[in-house]
């Protein structure tokens, strides 16, 4: 990864980076490249990472030791609250990753989640146009939205491109993430335009890999906990809707060229095209890793889950283009899902008992 991000860490080095929700998923790679960058690959050219976020599933293992060996800082706190009064005033970069993005927890804590994507997006827009007018320079803000905005897409409009306005329920049981996450564009695109900053947003299409807890009632990490339980793989839909999944540090290589080389007010998907695989082919796939790797001799089952609305307008079909990361930011994705799916299944491995904590 960071031989991949050579030129855009370097243009990061000696200044501060700020990241919201760095202890979750996405945090995982986003924190420990910067930390593997400031340690053994560019000593002399050191990134200041500071990391706030609530902790509310409490301090992942990984951070511990993150923290345990590095100068990074971590703050608790809420970013739907103001910024802390003794903030720095000058993180020349900002990612804004804090929300919750499990399906299950936001149906759970809707308030919450529109409470991080548009008010705790509101404070940081605010904080880096103060910024721009006391004229500390602000390089690059990235804000994750996510492939949600698109809704269910029409057929014609698979793989989606970002032009497309999307198929979204304004008050459905996903309302409350999807809506927020299409506000926080609307706030973004704005701020970018009316006072020239550079604001950049991600969509993220179903990043999986190390790091995504196996509690976190994603469907991957559910497989993943099924099959290290050594239970049969419980399928909770049809296993028809379709997905493509991208390995989680192909993506965060593409967060960080988006965050530095990405257009000022411009949205990216970032994910994969291929292959677009059903919910049914994906447990199959991890079921035939799982046989190669550790005997695993399960089956897969459908039932219905036990949350009543765990269905409610799921998209059909999720499928990105990705041809405007790809020819403007040089972003690559190359991990096969295979691949992708030997190495998560290892990380749960030795992984589950911490994550399960
Ligand atoms: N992982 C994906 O495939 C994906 C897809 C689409 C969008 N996204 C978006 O990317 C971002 C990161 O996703 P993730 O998968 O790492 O999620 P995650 O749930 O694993 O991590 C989110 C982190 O944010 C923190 N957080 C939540 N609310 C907060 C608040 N109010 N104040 C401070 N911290 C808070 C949580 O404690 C957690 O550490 C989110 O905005 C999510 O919506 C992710």
């Amino acid at each position: 990864m960071c031989r991949q991000l050579e030129q855009e860490l370097s243009v990061m080095s000696g200044k501060k980076l700020l990241i919201t929700g760095g202890a979750g998923f996405l945090g995982h790679y986003l924190v420990q490249v910067i930390d593997y960058w400031n340690r053994d690959y560019r000593p002399s050219e050191k990134i200041d990472l500071t990391i706030f976020d609530n902790l509310i599933r409490g301090l992942p293992e990984w951070l511990a030791q993150v923290k345990e060996h590095s100068s990074i800082k971590l703050v608790t706190h809420d970013i739907a609250h103001p910024l802390p009064d003794d903030m720095d005033d000058d993180y020349a970069f900002i990612i804004h990753a804090a929300s919750i993005a499990s399906p299950t927890f936001y149906r759970k804590y809707p308030i919450e989640t529109m409470d991080a994507n548009v008010n705790g997006l509101r404070h940081l827009l605010e904080y880096i146009k103060q910024q721009q007018e006391k004229k500390h320079q602000p390089g690059g803000f990235l804000f994750y939205s996510s492939s949600e905005v698109y809704g269910d897409p029409a057929a014609d409009q698979i793989p989606t491109a970002e032009n497309y306005n999307g198929n979204v329920s304004f008050t459905g049981p996903r309302a409350c993430y999807d809506e927020s996450k299409r506000y926080g564009e609307t706030l973004c695109v704005n701020f970018a335009r009316q006072y020239d900053l550079p604001i950049k947003i991600a969509r993220p299409f179903n990043n999986y890999g190390p790091g995504l807890k196996i509690t976190d009632r994603r469907v991957l990490p559910d497989f993943a906990r099924n099959i290290l339980n050594n239970e049969d793989i419980v399928m909770l839909s049809d296993g028809t809707p379709t997905r493509t999944f991208c390995y989680v540090a192909d993506a965060v290589v593409g967060y960080y060229k988006l965050l530095v080389h990405g257009r000022n007010g411009q949205a990216y998907n970032i994910g994969t095209e291929t292959p677009e695989i059903s919910m049914a082919e994906l447990a199959r796939n991890m079921a035939a890793q799982a046989k190669a790797l550790f005997g695993y001799t399960g089956k897969v089952i459908i039932t219905a889950s036990e949350e009543k609305e765990y269905l409610v307008d799921n998209p059909n079909r999720r499928c990105p283009r990705i041809d405007k990361a790809v020819n403007e930011l040089g972003y690559c994705p190359q991990t096969e899902i295979d691949e992708g799916l030997r190495r998560s299944l290892l990380w749960y491995q030795g992984n589950q008992v911490a994550e399960e904590a």
